[in-house]
């Protein structure tokens, strides 16, 4: 299939470009650069260069405190910029794969969340990513809207400067003797390269909708610290902040754990559990640090 990745150079662009040609497909990689997701013109334009089969729309304005300052860019690109990829892809009979987010919930309801769970955003980020999924859904029936949650993987993340949660915990044991880190927030931290297989598995499908796709499980990010040290034997004195020691800038969910319901009903699924997915994040990491230094 003919696939083009929006947002192909971000953390998970990236992976899942490298998913869809591992497995053969003709990929185009569009940046920043090669596409304004808000402007139709250019959507339409660029897509029609390559006639994908299968769009995948990782691009977004998700800094989360950035979309707060910035609400009209943030509606922009996150629900304008989903509606444009929606109409061309319409238009051209593709498969539009639109990645989402658990912040589309307010993090009351304390056990995971279902697809058919009443969203209610709590930032002008979920908000405006709750408006892309509306978009999408109605505009595109050949859609898969797909929420995912606290992404990390080899490539960085251009909206966070560089480091994702693991890296930046191993980078700060080697600068500090101790680290406290929240413990009443509650995530299910998924590896971009389980996203890409698992979007390369709808990319065969016909069972469009809306799905949840995390790992399984659930921690705070003190308990993934935690694991991250055991894992790499990390030796660091670790404790749970306080509540409210580090006081967020914009209201988040503190749980936004979500349940893969509609891809386990359909046998889609492929994810592991979270720790199941550190691990192999850790092991492949220092398989690349030894080929490195040999
Ligand atoms: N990271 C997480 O923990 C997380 C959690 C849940 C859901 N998500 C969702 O996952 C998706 C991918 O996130 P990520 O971590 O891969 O982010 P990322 O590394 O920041 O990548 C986002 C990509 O989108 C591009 N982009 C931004 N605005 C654009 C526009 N107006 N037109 C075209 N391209 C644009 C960026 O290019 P420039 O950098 O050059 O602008 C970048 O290549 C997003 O939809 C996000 O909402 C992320």
């Amino acid at each position: 299939m003919r696939v083009a990745v929006i947002g192909g150079n971000g953390q998970l662009g990236r992976e899942v470009a490298s998913a869809f040609a591992h497995e053969g497909h003709a990929v185009t990689n569009f940046t920043h650069q090669d596409v304004e997701i808000y402007a139709l013109e250019s959507v339409r334009t660029s897509l029609a260069a390559i006639r994908p089969e299968v769009v995948v729309n990782t691009a977004a304005f998700h800094h989360v405190e950035k979309c707060e300052a910035e609400p009209g860019l943030a509606f922009a690109i996150n629900g304008i910029g989903a509606r444009n990829l929606a109409l061309v892809t319409a238009e051209t009979d593709a498969k539009l794969l639109h990645i989402s987010t658990d912040y589309v919930f307010d993090g009351q309801k304390g056990t995971p969340y279902v697809e058919e769970d009443v969203p209610a955003p709590l930032n002008v980020y979920g908000n405006t990513k709750l408006s892309g999924e509306f978009f999408v859904r109605s505009v595109n029936p050949r859609h898969f809207v797909v929420r995912t949650s606290a992404i990390y993987g080899e490539n960085p993340c251009r909206a966070k400067g560089g480091l994702n949660f693991v890296e930046l915990m191993l980078k700060l044991s080697k600068e500090k003797t101790e680290l406290r880190v929240v413990d009443d927030e509650f995530v299910s931290p998924t590896p971009a390269a389980q996203i890409a297989q698992q979007l390369v598995a709808m990319s065969r499908s016909t069972d469009y909708g809306l799905y949840h796709a995390t790992t399984e499980g659930s921690c705070s990010w003190f308990e993934f610290a935690s694991a991250i040290f055991e894992l790499t034997n990390t030796k660091i004195r670790l404790e749970p902040a306080r509540p409210g020691e580090f006081p967020a800038k914009v209201a988040r969910p503190k749980y936004s754990v979500l349940e893969n319901r509609a891809l386990k009903s359909k046998s889609l699924s492929v994810f592991t559990h979270w720790k199941v997915g550190l691990e192999k994040y850790l092991a492949r990491r220092a398989q690349t640090a030894t080929l490195i230094s040999a």
